[in-house]
């Protein structure tokens, strides 16, 4: 092996001097396979190791890899970075852009693909090849840690807007990561975690967001999860990556692993992953070694060579790129800002805004401590965050002083405390900072001051822990405290309260939302956070999120929310490693995850059981009010035409969000959920009066439910109904279609018909 350690020390030796700008092209491919000695093939498939490359002399610190260049036949080494919103450097500011999760909330391709352009320009100013995201595992329970990157509940929404985020990056031809591919819903134990699952949950829920992202885009690079699935390491797994990934869903780009090193080589190659990251030169030993033991064929290491080489030749660095380390933030900041309130969510309103008062008495810590994004791999370092204090401020509101400076001054204080002297549970990035005990008297003193008093409440959480139900999900007893102290003292002065979500996912609300005038989910919305929500609250935009999943009224309510790690606490001060005495053991939730609840994932089973939720997914309310009519829907050939004009009926104008909701006959299936998503829209700004006809156009085998038995997709003979309205139980027109015939459908999307 010493041949090989000669070559990688070559290797990286040229990548320290001088990275390779010479290039090559695609028709040289085949040669350079074919020249490419056996110890070279072994390298080029494995990361450098867990970093960033050198610039100037430094490395860069931040998260990613690289890989090594192939001086002899001018392939550069490339550069992978996180993350989902922005890129994720120590050194550097980067702009960070809205989570996913308000991303989802917008309803709107355009929302995605532009926050992608920009991604894509911030890529090429800081040398980087391929962007790691857009993550977009499904929200299978919303104590997930990492929800904030990932965009919804449900499939259809996750998988289109992943495409317009995937489509926007690379048109500046920089590649992207759909990841984590598949069935990678919790954090705890996340790298040894086996998600047990039926076949119709994994084609109906966890690989169909991938599915269709693949037929409106072609990332450059899909990345394997960490997870195990029903026993196989998804690295490992040949039915996902070359059958269902590559065979039935046409996927034609690298498959790049999830940052380990610890899985089985050949297997790997042999399952379809091509590119093993971080990468250690272990791996690349055990690659020849495998190749001499008949346990890896030659052919398998070709086709991953060949998928590298095919991502390499399509990337900046390969392609003349410079990289200027000057994004431009200040475009960025501005984009950040108008994209971040169109996915903002006004839960409750009761006369309240649009509201521009002289004065505001703002509570909360997190008032004055804005999150804009969540831990880990999604953590960007910004150059500022915008406070609400400071939106409201920009916006000519005056923030109450007295309270600015108390909090402001506590924020401070708790947050070096907890950074330095706790051990915080974090991957990078900040802990969540306890509520300030107010006390009434405080309140009652702070009232005469203020037209209208706003409460925010907030909740991070990031990469390698899942929230806990007890002190994430549930509003804790100083926030439950504040917010009814708040609401005495302002309405007994006739004054308003609203409340401000500055949340990276649902919390719980249906016991206290009763109390303030208003509530506005603003997830975490980047580093403009409070002047996108100062735009919303003065009617500057006007609100057009919509909740991209449920807010039930009790966690357990959901079916399958007690298979979750939902009040763990690991040994390792709340990391997602398991303590080594127990791993290996099997646990429920911990070693294994059994996902009982199959395709009910969110509203499937809280409208399908009819069970009452706090919010139902697609809820949201506007300043204006739309009515919907002419509902129309067709089916053609293999396709299914729909649409229904939507007029702005109120006095301001607006955006309405548009879902496509269709209920099917059961056909040869049991159960069915009684209604799914299958498109959505928005509208254009509507003026008061105007209108807008939206329509859609959905494959008939999109309708369809997954026979495991059969290993097809049935569409059932009979009458279907046509939902339109966003909110999933309220439908604001309908209307209905029949099949004359069952149709059945190969797992394979080549059969189906391009839809735009
Ligand atoms: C995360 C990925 C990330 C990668 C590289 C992993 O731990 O799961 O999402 O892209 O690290 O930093």
């Amino acid at each position: 092996m010493k041949k090989l350690s000669i070559l990688l020390a070559c290797l990286t030796a040229t990548l320290a001097s001088a990275p390779a700008q010479t290039g090559f092209s695609a028709k040289d491919i085949p040669a350079i396979v074919k020249k490419m000695t056996v110890e070279e093939k072994a390298a080029f498939v494995v990361g450098i190791k867990f970093e960033l490359p050198q610039y100037e002399g430094k490395y860069l610190r931040g998260t990613g890899g690289v890989t090594y260049p192939m001086e002899r036949f001018g392939v550069p080494s490339i550069v992978m970075m996180d993350g989902p919103v922005g890129l994720r450097l120590y050194d550097y500011e980067t702009t960070c852009f809205p989570s996913g999760i308000l991303t989802a909330a917008s309803w709107d391709r355009d929302v995605a693909y532009t926050i992608g352009t920009a991604l894509g320009e911030e890529s090429l100013d800081m040398g980087n090849d391929v962007l790691l995201g857009p993550g977009m595992n499904i929200h299978r329970n919303p104590l997930n840690g990492r929800n904030f990157e990932y965009f919804s509940e449900d499939p259809v929404l996750s998988g289109l807007l992943a495409a317009a985020y995937i489509n926007g990056v690379q048109s500046k031809g920089v590649g992207t990561s759909a990841k984590h591919f598949a069935a990678n819903n919790q954090e705890t134990n996340r790298l040894d975690n086996d998600s047990r699952l039926d076949t119709r949950a994994l084609r109906e829920i966890y690989t169909k967001a991938f599915e269709l992202c693949l037929r409106e885009s072609e990332p450059w690079t899909v990345m394997a999860s960490y997870n195990y699935l029903n026993g196989t390491y998804t690295q490992e797994s040949r039915d996902l990556l070359s059958k269902i990934l590559r065979k039935d869903f046409g996927f034609k780009g690298l498959v790049v692993t999830d940052w380990t090193g610890k899985r089985n080589t050949p297997k790997q190659l042999n399952a379809g992953s091509d590119l093993l990251m971080g990468g250690s030169p272990d791996q690349t030993e055990h690659i020849l070694q495998s190749l001499k033991d008949g346990s890896l064929k030659m052919s398998d290491l070709d086709r991953a060579v060949t998928k590298m080489l095919e991502l390499v030749v399509k990337c900046p660095s390969n392609n003349g790129n410079v990289r200027t380390l000057k994004p431009d933030l200040e475009k960025h900041a501005k984009l950040c800002r108008e994209r971040a309130s169109e996915g903002m969510v006004l839960l409750k309103n009761d006369g309240v805004f649009p509201a521009k008062p002289a004065r505001a008495a703002l509570y909360g810590v997190y008032s004055y401590a804005m999150i804009q994004g969540g831990n880990g791999a999604g953590w960007v370092n910004s150059p500022y965050v915008v406070s609400l204090a400071e939106g409201l401020e920009n916006a000519g509101i005056k923030v109450d002083s007295k309270l600015r400076s108390l909090y402001e001054a506590y924020a401070d204080f708790k947050m070096k405390d907890l950074k330095t002297n706790h051990v915080v549970n974090v991957h990078v990035g900040d802990p969540q900072i306890p509520e300030l005990d107010l006390s009434e008297s405080l309140i009652e003193a702070s009232e005469p001051d203020s037209d209208i008093a706003i409460i925010t409440i907030g909740r991070i959480s990031g990469e390698g822990r899942d929230r806990i139900h007890n002190s994430e999900f549930l509003i804790q007893k100083e926030e439950i405290k504040l917010i009814k102290d708040v609401c005495e003292a302002y309405h007994s002065a006739g004054k308003k309260v609203a409340v401000v979500l500055n949340i990276c996912g649902p919390v719980e609300t249906a016991s206290w939302k009763k109390y303030p005038d208003a509530i506005l989910c603003a997830w975490l919305p980047g580093e403009e956070a409070g002047n996108s929500v100062a735009d919303v609250i003065t009617g500057k935009v006007n609100p057009s999120g919509r909740l991209p999943m449920t807010f039930p009224m009790n966690y357990i309510d959901a079916k399958g929310a007690e298979n979750f790690p939902y009040n763990f606490v690991s040994d390792r001060a709340n990391e997602s490693v398991v303590h080594p005495e127990r791993r290996g053991l099997p646990l429920k939730d911990l070693a294994y995850t059994d996902y009982i609840e199959g395709i009910y994932v969110g509203y499937r089973y809280f409208c399908t059981e009819g069970k009452a939720v706090s919010y139902p997914f697609g809820y949201g309310l506007s300043y204006t009010s739309f009515e919907y009519s002419e509902p129309v829907v067709s089916i053609v050939g293999d396709k299914l035409t729909a649409s229904v004009k939507v007029t702005n009926t109120g006095s301001l104008a607006g955006k309405e969000a548009v879902g496509l909701y269709i209920k099917a006959p059961l056909g040869s299936f049991k159960d069915k959920p009684s209604r799914e998503l299958k498109e959505f829209g928005k509208t254009g700004l509507l003026q008061p009066g105007e209108s807008q006809t939206i329509s859609f156009t959905v494959p008939v085998r999109q309708l369809a439910s997954f026979n495991s038995e059969k290993s097809r997709w049935e569409t059932a003979k009979g009458g279907y109904t046509a939902y339109f309205g966003a909110n999933c139980e309220k439908a604001e027109a309908e209307a209905s279609f029949t099949l004359t015939s069952a149709r059945n459908y190969p797992v394979s999307r080549a059969c189906e018909p391009a839809v735009r």
